[in-house]
């Protein structure tokens, strides 16, 4: 749903986060590091419907990397516990602010419960015609490379594709933002200036922003301000 008295020109089309900070949030309060993904949630749930009603055609979450599996179990078995939690509690306002659900990532590493539960929410969304949400779930972007390279070889040994015709456009349908504009923004917040493996591909000319705010803290007001800042840059994709 397009708000029209908030949808100003000059709007990215795709902003991409990386949601970090959760667990510093939670020890600046003496409280246990989950206690800060749950709060890191509540903030998926203003950001999601927020950019929705901006009129933002993707927005692209960072919620779980192919190195995040490096954590105590304890806190990655509470991290897919809250993605099932999420799905369960949302799929009914995803689907009436008319929200497509895409994953980025290997989903068959996950937990049936989750792959079970984030497959339900990309079929009962399926048909959505508004926002499209990618939610990064065991992504990485060197995995999603190299994925693309292994698939795109299959195709040129089965004699289906001419390694000449290869090109950008050509991979980067091959990559799980198929069809998809690159980001124009990306979005870190909790103080790191790194981009930890999110969509190194497509981010090749994408605005960076970054902020000290930590993800639980991070809502419209840090959004508009972040939105407001890739109004002033000037983007030039090597030209003049
Ligand atoms: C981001 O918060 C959430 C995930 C990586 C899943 P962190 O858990 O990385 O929080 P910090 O960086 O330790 O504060
Ligand atoms: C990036 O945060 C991954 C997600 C937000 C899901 P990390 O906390 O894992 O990144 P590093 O380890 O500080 O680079
Ligand atoms: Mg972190």
């Amino acid at each position: 749903m397009n708000d029209n008295n908030t949808k100003k020109s000059g709007l990215p089309r795709h902003i991409c986060i990386i949601m970090d900070g959760n667990g510093r949030w939670a020890s600046k309060r003496f409280m246990p590091r989950q206690l800060g993904h749950k709060a890191g949630m509540d903030r998926v749930i203003d950001i999601v419907e927020y950019s929705s009603n901006l009129g933002i055609e993707y927005l692209s979450l960072y919620a779980f990397s192919t190195e995040n599996w490096k954590r105590p179990a304890e806190e990655v078995n509470a991290l897919m516990e809250l993605l099932v939690v999420y799905i369960r509690n949302q799929l009914n306002s995803l689907k009436k602010n008319n929200v497509k659900i895409h994953i980025m990532g290997d989903k068959s590493a996950l937990p049936n419960i989750a792959r079970r539960e984030i497959e339900r929410s990309i079929k009962e969304t399926e048909n959505n015609t508004g926002m499209v949400l990618n939610l990064g779930i065991n992504y990485g972007g060197r995995d999603e490379i190299i994925k693309a390279c292994k698939e795109l070889y299959r195709q040129v040994q089965n004699e289906n594709m001419d390694i000449e015709k290869i090109d950008e456009n050509m991979f980067s349908n091959y990559l799980y933002t198929a069809n998809q504009p690159d980001p124009d923004l990306l979005i870190r917040p909790g103080s790191e200036q790194r981009l930890s493996n999110f969509m190194i591909y497509q981010t090749a000319y994408t605005e960076l922003y970054f902020t000290d705010v930590l993800w639980p803290d991070f809502g419209k007001t840090e959004l508009d301000e972040a939105i407001d800042e890739y109004r002033k840059r000037k983007r030039r994709f090597g030209g003049l």
